[in-house]
């Protein structure tokens, strides 16, 4: 394992804390959503910087806010400031209406506006500035999401001599969604920009390499286990997956407290013991909550003895509400959970109970270890972390996880979990059913291999195998690798380490 000579620092657009105006004045709260989650957690003992947007307040106020929340962390937080406009075209534009839905196979859900397009190379750019402003040659820049998947680019232009990664917490689509986006080429192109590039899984980074190999034939892949090296013009980028997780321990050491259990305990005496399923999710069309509502109404209209036996709960944290498609997805949860509490609520008992809200960790860990099935059906996820702190906080090892199969977390999770297509909604019916009438040795066993499979795979070993395949690439190809490369070998996903021409 080879360690960072130098500091961490890590760009991602939001932080983990964001700046909110509350009754008239400048507050920080927690941010939600994986990757605050994730990377909050391992950077925990880490020394370095953290860069970022901190919030829609002036530069001067959130310096001071993010100077307090660095107190008593071992890390400091830089903000990189944003005009309303930039965020309605960098964020709420080219990030979340054009590259969202895309790389979640949603096309009709883009605009793709040339403007946003602009927008995003300028905020790039800052971003790239930034960092490079602060980093040696000693430190690694390590970037996330696809907000800065031209930072890479901007870096070598501002001759950082930093390390460079970049992790993709969403998926990577294949070519044919891939190929609609009118700056394909340019977008693949800055990627090849850093020594690093991760994924998820095997299908993101495969995605990835046959997008290359349609629209930057110029490039050559050679497969050298378990990376890809693609080398481009002098330049070799790293290619691999890291499918990203959880602080464990944290999770499952905090689900065992008594106040925990306790709060536990409470909420299903409040609830009449009923059998407890349970979503967690941000408000987004990806993660299939209007399927799941349809999916528990043909529960309870197919199974009439789970009346009164059963209950949805269902909680949402509020997110990107300023994007017309959240808002109108707002809409019509609401409007299904009404439907289906007014079809089937009776005295004593309510079907659905919703929340909206953002919750805290013990709040959150409450529900996890109060529920007996944890229901996820997003039509698409880059990993979903919910699954995993689920499994991490049932500490008697008695729930059981009913997950799409186009999420991330499938792929590791597939044999202790029921897996589901989040569009056969009958399907998801009977697997909500099969969980509720499963012996409980049944339960254990699956439970068992869940978490082991997550306390080993948990974020910090995520966290080292990304620096340590950062660390140890060599960037710059030697003159006649390079010649040797453009060598007509066929592509991808042969396991086998000959070279793999992308052409
Ligand atoms: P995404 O990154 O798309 O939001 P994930 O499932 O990977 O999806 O991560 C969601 C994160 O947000 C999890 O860490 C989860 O605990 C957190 N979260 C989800 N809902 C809430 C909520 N209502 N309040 C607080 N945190 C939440
Ligand atoms: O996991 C994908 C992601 O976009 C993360 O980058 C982000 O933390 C999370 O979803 C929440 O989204 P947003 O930052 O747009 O609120």
């Amino acid at each position: 394992m080879k360690l960072l000579e130098g500091r961490l620092i890590a760009v991602s657009n939001r932080l983990p804390v964001e700046v909110k105006f509350r009754a008239g004045h400048p507050r920080l709260s927690q941010s939600a959503g994986g990757l605050a989650t994730a990377l909050d957690s391992i950077w925990r003992n880490s020394h370095g910087v953290w860069v970022g947007w901190a919030g829609s307040v002036d530069s001067e106020t959130a310096a001071n806010l993010l100077q307090k929340a660095s107190r008593g962390r071992s890390y400091s937080f830089k903000g990189v400031p944003l005009t309303r406009d930039e965020i309605s075209k960098f964020y709420s534009g080219f990030a979340n209406e054009i590259i969202w839905p895309l790389f979640h196979d949603m096309p009709s859900r883009c605009d793709f506006d040339p403007e946003f397009w602009e927008v995003y190379q300028r905020v790039n750019r800052r971003f790239a500035q930034a960092a490079a402003e602060m980093a040696s040659s000693k430190d690694l820049i390590w970037a996330h999401d696809y907000h800065l998947m031209l930072m890479g680019k901007y870096l070598r232009e501002v001759g950082s001599t930093a390390h460079t990664g970049f992790f993709l917490h969403i998926p990577f689509p294949a070519p044919d969604m891939f190929e609609k986006l009118p700056w394909r080429r340019q977008i693949l192109r800055a990627l090849l920009q850093y020594q690093l590039l991760g994924f998820q899984t095997d299908r993101d980074r495969y995605n990835f390499l046959s997008c290359l190999e349609r629209i930057v034939p110029e490039a050559t892949s050679v497969r050298d286990d378990p990376y890809n090296t693609v080398a481009l013009e002098g330049l070799r980028t790293r290619v691999g997956t890291f499918p990203i997780s959880i602080a464990f321990e944290e999770f499952a050491n905090h689900a065992a407290s008594q106040e925990v259990e306790a709060g536990a305990n409470q909420f299903r005496h409040e609830l009449n013991n009923k059998f407890l399923v349970l979503g967690v999710d941000r408000m987004d069309y990806t993660k299939g909550i209007p399927e799941r509502l349809k999916a528990f109404r043909i529960l309870l209209r197919r199974y009439p003895e789970l009346r009164h036996r059963v209950t949805l709960l269902q909680v949402v944290v509020p997110s990107r509400e300023e994007i017309p498609n959240y808002k109108e997805l707002r809409r019509e949860v609401e409007l299904l959970v009404s439907q289906i509490n007014g079809e089937f609520t009776e005295s004593g008992w309510v079907p659905i109970h919703y929340m909206h809200r953002n919750l805290t960790r013990k709040q959150l860990l409450t529900y996890y270890r109060a529920a007996d099935i944890a229901i996820i059906t997003s039509l698409k996820d880059g990993m979903n972390l919910v699954a995993k702190e689920f499994c991490a906080a049932q500490v008697d090892e008695c729930g059981v996880v009913v997950i799409s199969e186009f999420t991330g977390a499938a792929a590791e999770l597939q044999h202790g979990a029921l897996v589901v297509n989040p569009n056969d909604l009958a399907g998801i019916a009977e697997a909500i059913y099969r969980a509720c009438v499963m012996p409980v040795e049944e339960k254990r066993a699956r439970m068992r291999l869940l978490r082991d499979i997550i306390r080993t795979h948990n974020v910090q070993s995520w966290a080292d195998a990304f620096l340590n395949a950062a660390l140890t690439t060599e960037s710059a190809i030697p003159a006649k690798a390079h010649e040797g490369s453009q060598r007509d070998i066929p592509l991808i996903a042969s396991a086998s380490s000959q070279d793999q021409r992308i052409a």
